[in-house]
């Protein structure tokens, strides 16, 4: 753990108070409704020193800490992207924060898009396993053998199954499949979705792998769920643009939502 992190957690300990978090939410882009839900105390990125500055539109840049269904969150609204800088490791401080302020879970969420018909734009799916089709690593330069991280069931299967449950008492269908990590910032051309769909990913998007692997580096479980915002290139005659993903995250939203919540709950 940074020195860094420790001492934003005690910064931001003394505005949000000392009890100790269990569960960090990332949200993706255009899924940032439920961070208002949270009864607590929003940190804006720009007071974090050494946070991402996470500023792609649809994102919104504060920590929120506070009480969701009777657990105590860390809610990250914005994310920083490999693509934005160039570093893989971009949310290396704020999940070493997250681990610092007590928490055992990283739940991440992202807007994606589907390789799958039976899986249309509005849909959501939990992430099994990914595919890190970038090839980039946000732990390269990382000098200890701590490093060395396993990856089999890094999307943990327990949490799995509870976030399941709670989907089906909401009455939300959920997917579950392995999502490819495409570097972005552009969309995946038509040939790029048919050799990862080849490859066996059900879903691609610009985000989450590499705050899996920091998670899992950092001891945390961890767990994805994505909501579907458009077929991916060539699947269908769907628009793909960052304003199609904005527009279109608010259908999947919801489920995520009712689902988040309802495993909040049956942990509380
Ligand atoms: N590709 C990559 N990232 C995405 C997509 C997509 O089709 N949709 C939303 N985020």
């Amino acid at each position: 753990m940074s020195k860094n992190a420790d001492t934003l957690a005690q910064a931001i300990r003394e505005k949000a108070g000392d009890a100790p978090v269990q569960i960090g939410l990332i949200l993706g882009s255009g899924l940032g409704h439920i961070a208002d839900q949270v009864e607590g105390v929003a940190i804006p990125y720009t007071d974090l020193q050494g946070f991402p500055h996470a500023g792609v539109s649809g994102h919104n840049p504060n920590l929120v800490i506070g009480t969701l269904e009777g657990v105590r969150v860390a809610v990250f609204g914005g994310r920083a992207h490999y693509y934005e800088s160039g570093r893989g490791d971009a949310m290396r401080l704020p999940l070493e924060v997250l681990k610092a302020l007590g928490a055992d879970t990283m739940i991440a969420t992202n807007a994606a898009g589907s390789m799958r018909a039976e899986m249309p734009t509005g849909s959501i799916m939990c992430l099994s396993d990914h595919i890190n089709f970038s090839g980039l690593n946000p732990l390269i330069g990382e000098p200890t053998d701590a490093r060395f991280v396993p990856m089999k069931d890094a999307y943990d299967p327990a949490i799995r199954i509870a976030l399941h449950k709670a989907a089906d008492a909401a009455a939300v269908d959920m997917h579950d499949g392995d999502y490819a990590w495409y570097s972005g910032p552009s969309f995946e051309t038509p040939a790029e979705i048919r050799a990862i769909a080849m490859l066996g990913a059900d879903a691609v998007g610009m985000s989450t792998v590499p705050e899996v692997i920091l998670a899992r580096f950092l001891g945390l479980k961890a767990a994805a769920i994505s909501t579907i915002t458009n077929m991916a290139a060539g699947m269908s005659d769907e628009a793909i643009s960052h304003e199609h993903t904005k527009a279109m995250a608010p259908i999947g939203a919801a489920k995520l939502e009712k689902v988040l919540r309802g495993y909040l709950r049956s942990l509380a």
